[in-house]
């Protein structure tokens, strides 16, 4: 949500900037801008509503010299999308300019009281009333920028990762951070400035997180300092990142949501490398054995997430709850957050989260083990807040996720919850070492069970030029199956706009039902051998309704395949594994129904793919 760049050295910024700006224009995109100080000492700001490619169009005859400088891509909270509301803003002097990702909770106090000090606004934005903030003190205590940020920063009540340039200051950028994550990438005499690290693999692959509360002050002749908000001097550790450029970038792929669908495969073998051994008799993680006395005499396990996170969540639970016969509860991180649960020690909590960084996520981690629980972090992205606010975890190892719409992160959650229900089952003995070896070969045989359900696209992306005018969606599932149906409505909801629910199958009957007619598409996902006979019931009374069915069936399957009007087969496997097959025709049907309706799928509208905050 929102994405921040900075760059300070010998080249010059602004390139640099709207490249790093293009990697992070999956955190928003409804306007863009840049600031940069040139050599006669002016300090710039030129921002555009829109993309970045709007706002680079707008600089063509623009003066953007200058080797220093910020840059912002926004999704809006406060105010709407449009240029006055882009960030950088200037304070009103117009010497400072600053970016801020995140939310000042208490800036209409803020504000009230700067107006009544002579300050005025010209944008409806919190980050306005930031900077004007720092420009007061700066004034009012005639100090240097980083004492005014102290001092502001000390009266902000919220989130923020922000970067501030001072014109009286040309060598220097000072960022701070508190819930919302900044990274800053050490280079050879120059440093850049990230929400994440993607804009920062090309040039260098040192990196420091920032932690809440710290302010970094980035000079051109002093290099790099840390200090707390309170000024005491911090020392980082310098993290190396290991990201491949080629994995952020399409690869000749229309878009990144179908790279990412079709990297499947790859991602599980990747996430499964190191855990299951090749023989499938061996499933293992470092933080089960390391916390073993925690995790295996569990009193309960509670997930938390959100979205997609919190889909992979509920097949998460039945996974826990069938093999390790530990009950599970599942809740929405920002519902957990308010909710004052009954939590404690004895409690172990399963913290998932594709980005790392989802404010409701970490504010649920917080207050889970201020009460005692112990926290376990299910992660995309390395080195992410939550990564590092969590007592232990497992990365899920699928790589940078850049489409909006998550497809390869949830089937990598599915997977590391599925090996990690099972390391924990063999270790507490609720399953037999047969039995483990039973699961961990069809484990196993998924990537290339996944390789022939893709090898179907051209026959759903033929399917779903039927259904470019539906305006309603239903989806059902039932047992592992029926998070696959909320995880396949959502999709489509996502990027098509086309409203979908997902239901378990037989809840239709009390409401659902009353919606279908011969206009309505429903997807059921029947791949269940144990409910099958409910779940071709549950089919009928649609096809007695003239709905339109469309079937997700085991390969050989002839009897709801002659009931329905459109069949997508998937190859046999374990009922526990289906959601890993069938979520993938899912998100290729939303994935082809959206780009018939020529909708923009890896950035859907009002939608961020890192939502830092509330
Ligand atoms: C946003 C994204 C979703 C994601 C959810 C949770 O809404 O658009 O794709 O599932 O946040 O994000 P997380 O990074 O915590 O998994």
């Amino acid at each position: 949500m929102c994405g921040i760049v900075g760059y300070i050295g010998m080249q010059e910024a602004c390139p640099i900037l709207i490249k790093g700006l293009r990697r992070l224009e999956y955190r928003g995109y409804d306007s863009a801008g840049v600031s940069m100080i040139n050599e006669k000492g002016e300090l710039n700001v030129f921002k555009a509503k829109g993309k970045v490619d709007d706002l680079e169009a707008f600089l063509s005859d623009k003066d953007i010299s200058g080797t220093i400088g910020i840059a912002h891509t926004r999704w809006a909270t406060h105010g709407i999308p449009c240029r006055e509301n882009a960030h950088p803003h200037f304070s009103s002097s117009g010497t400072l300019s600053l970016i801020h990702n995140g939310i000042i909770e208490n800036y209409a106090t803020l504000k009230e009281r700067l107006i009544e000090k002579g300050f005025t606004f010209v944008s409806d934005t919190d980050t306005e009333v930031l900077v004007q903030l720092i420009e007061y003190y700066k004034l009012e205590y005639k100090s240097d920028l980083l004492s005014a940020v102290q001092r502001a920063l000390a009266q902000v009540i919220g989130a923020y990762a922000i970067a501030v340039l001072d014109k009286n200051n040309p060598d220097e950028i000072i960022a701070a951070r508190k819930a919302s994550p900044l990274a800053i990438g050490l280079g050879e005499g120059e440093y850049f400035l990230a929400s994440d690290a993607t804009p920062l693999v090309e040039y260098t692959h040192k990196v420091i997180y920032l932690d809440d509360d710290e302010i970094a002050v980035i000079n051109r002749n002093s290099g790099l300092q840390i200090i707390t908000l309170q000024g005491q001097a911090v020392n980082h550790e310098v993290s190396e990142i290991n990201l491949d450029l080629g994995a952020i970038e399409k690869g000749g792929y229309e878009h990144f949501m179908l790279k990412e669908i079709f990297e499947q495969p790859d991602c599980l073998v990747n996430c499964m490398r190191g855990r299951i051994n090749p023989e499938g008799t061996i499933v293992r993680f470092s933080s089960v054995i390391d916390n073993a006395e925690q995790l295996l005499n569990a009193r309960r396990y509670i997930i938390v997430a959100c979205g997609t996170s919190w889909h992979a969540g509920l097949i998460g639970k039945t996974l826990i709850e069938n093999f390790c016969r530990i009950p599970v509860e599942v809740a929405y991180a920002s519902e957990f957050r308010y909710s004052n649960p009954v939590i404690g020690n004895g409690d172990v909590v399963i913290a998932i989260s594709q980005s790392g960084e989802t404010a409701d996520t970490l504010a649920a981690i917080e207050l889970a083990r201020s009460r005692g629980a112990f926290v376990y972090g299910i992660v995309n992205s390395v080195g992410s807040s939550i990564a590092r606010n969590t007592q232990t975890g497992s990365y899920i190892h699928v790589g940078p996720e850049i489409g909006v719409a998550s497809t390869k992160a949830f089937t990598g959650q599915v997977t590391v919850l599925t090996m990690l229900a099972l390391c924990i089952a063999k270790e507490r003995n609720t399953i037999t070492q047969a039995e483990l070896e039973e699961a961990l070969g069809e484990l196993l045989a998924i990537p290339g069970k996944m390789a022939e359900v893709l090898s179907q696209n051209d026959a759903i992306a033929s399917l779903s030029r039927t259904f470019t005018y539906a305006q309603n969606f239903i989806y059902l599932g039932r047992g592992y199956n029926y998070p696959v149906a909320l995880e396949g409505a959502l999709k489509l909801k996502e990027i098509s706009y086309i409203h979908a629910e997902g239901y378990p199958a037989a809840e239709m009957k009390h409401g659902p039902i009353a919606l279908v007619d011969a206009e309505m598409p429903v997807v059921v996902v029947a791949t269940n051998k144990l409910l099958y006979d409910k779940v071709l019931s549950n089919i009928q009374e649609i096809k007695a309704r003239q709905g339109k069915v469309i079937a997700i069936v085991v390969k050989g399957d002839d009897t709801i395949s002659k009931l329905v009007d459109y069949v997508i087969e998937l190859p046999e496997t374990a009922e526990f594994l289906y959601p890993l097959l069938a979520s993938v025709p899912l998100q290729l049907l939303a994935y082809h129904i959206a780009v018939c309706k020529g909708k923009n799928v890896d950035q859907p509208r009002n939608l961020a793919k890192s939502v830092t905050v509330e």
